[in-house]
């Protein structure tokens, strides 16, 4: 049942572009320029009532969420805010009727998450869930649903159910600003173009799999390393560190790269790994100057990259590139290395990889 992979999560990785493809599927129009989402019963009053967004979810689905955050305010600039289910539901929200609540599990049954959407629905907001299990209490307490057809994620660590999210994310951002005339219809068409193009991206990057092991091997002999990046390369980081932390149970950090010198520049000693994300075009200069700093201190520097930017080469120690997509989009790419090197840094420390110690892969207590 693994398909010939050793592991479920290498088959889970492997099996992200039929992910991507299934999760759009019918979803974007024949003529490949628009989005069509006709599970969401919204009416166009109701979403052009919208104030604000909330998105809660929990771990992996929190950071997909993040990422959420920056492609609604992008595309349909309304003010969202992303956080974890387990503070929101305690620190009193203001939750209006004109608050659209997004939940994002991929399992529907996360304890947490679900009381965070029974307390939306309690305070009037309007709920749509983003889930991979269609009929989960998610599912079926939510006013929509956007179901990731990612198929059952049986690792505990989490790879195409989060990036099946970004893709609806992706959609519903774009069924908001078609919903609101935000963006024009042209620019609309050319993010569903490029959105279409990304499972054959992510097969490209696969080919280049076995590569990530050296990576990996590098990193599985230190106990501490940092992620940094700025904006939605930052997002990924987090994603990327938790992936790691989770299955190889090396410490890690992610941290937004501006932030590094008011205080954790302070840990970058010799030969620490960091893995820098540079993948955001407005922001390159900003984090190769950052990554300068931690080289000046020692550190170790794995760079990620779009194809062709030269740049970075000279910057760090050893440099991967994705194939180049739109900004925006970026993280459904450079989050598959980062997928592969906690893959293959959990095998070379000999851990169990589908099974990390100390986790479940549904958590329906509080
Ligand atoms: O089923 P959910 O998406 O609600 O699960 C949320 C988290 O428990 C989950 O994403 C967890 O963080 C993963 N094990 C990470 O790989």
């Amino acid at each position: 049942e693994k398909a010939g992979f050793d592991h479920f999560m290498l088959k889970e990785i492997h099996e992200q572009p039929k992910a991507y493809r299934d999760t759009m599927g019918s979803r974007i129009d024949e003529s490949g320029t628009k989005v069509i989402l006709n599970e969401v019963k919204m009416t166009a009053e109701q979403v052009k009532s919208i104030q604000q967004v909330h998105i809660i979810a929990c771990g992996t689905a929190y950071h997909a969420g993040l990422v959420g955050k920056s492609i609604i305010e992008k595309l349909a600039r309304i003010p969202v805010e992303t956080d974890v289910a387990s503070e929101y539901r305690y620190r009193s929200p203001i939750i209006t009727p004109n608050t659209l609540v997004i939940v994002v599990s991929q399992s529907g049954e996360t304890a947490d998450t679900l009381a965070a959407l029974r307390e939306a629905k309690r305070c009037g907001a309007h709920v749509v869930a983003i889930t991979n299990v269609v009929g989960s209490s998610v599912a079926r307490e939510a006013d929509d649903v956007i179901v990731t057809w990612a198929g059952p994620e049986i690792a505990v660590a989490s790879t195409k159910a989060y990036t099946s999210q970004l893709i609806a994310f992706y959609l519903f951002g774009l069924y908001l600003a078609q919903t609101l005339g935000s963006q024009d219809g042209e620019y609309i068409a050319s993010v569903v173009t490029e959105l279409k193009e990304l499972p054959a991206k992510v097969e490209q990057i696969l080919e280049q799999g076995e590569a990530f092991k050296d990576w990996a091997e590098q990193v599985a002999s230190h106990n501490n390393l940092f992620f940094i990046g700025r904006g939605l390369d930052y997002a990924v980081a987090l994603e990327g560190s938790l992936k790691l932390k989770e299955i190889s149970y090396i410490h890690s950090e992610a941290y937004p790269a501006g932030e590094l010198k008011h205080g954790t520049l302070a840990l970058i000693e010799e030969g620490i790994p960091v893995i820098a994300l540079a993948t955001q075009d407005d922001l390159f200069e900003k984090t190769v100057s950052n990554i300068k700093e931690v080289k000046a201190r020692g550190a170790y520097v794995f760079g990620l990259h779009s194809e062709g930017e030269t740049e970075l080469v000279k910057a760090v120690d050893q440099v991967f590139s994705i194939p180049n997509t739109l900004p925006l989009l970026s993280p459904a790419l450079s989050v598959i290395p980062l997928q592969l090197l906690a893959y293959y840094a959990s095998l070379a420390r000999g851990n169990d990889v589908d099974k990390p110690r100390n986790l479940a892969k549904s958590v329906t207590v509080e």
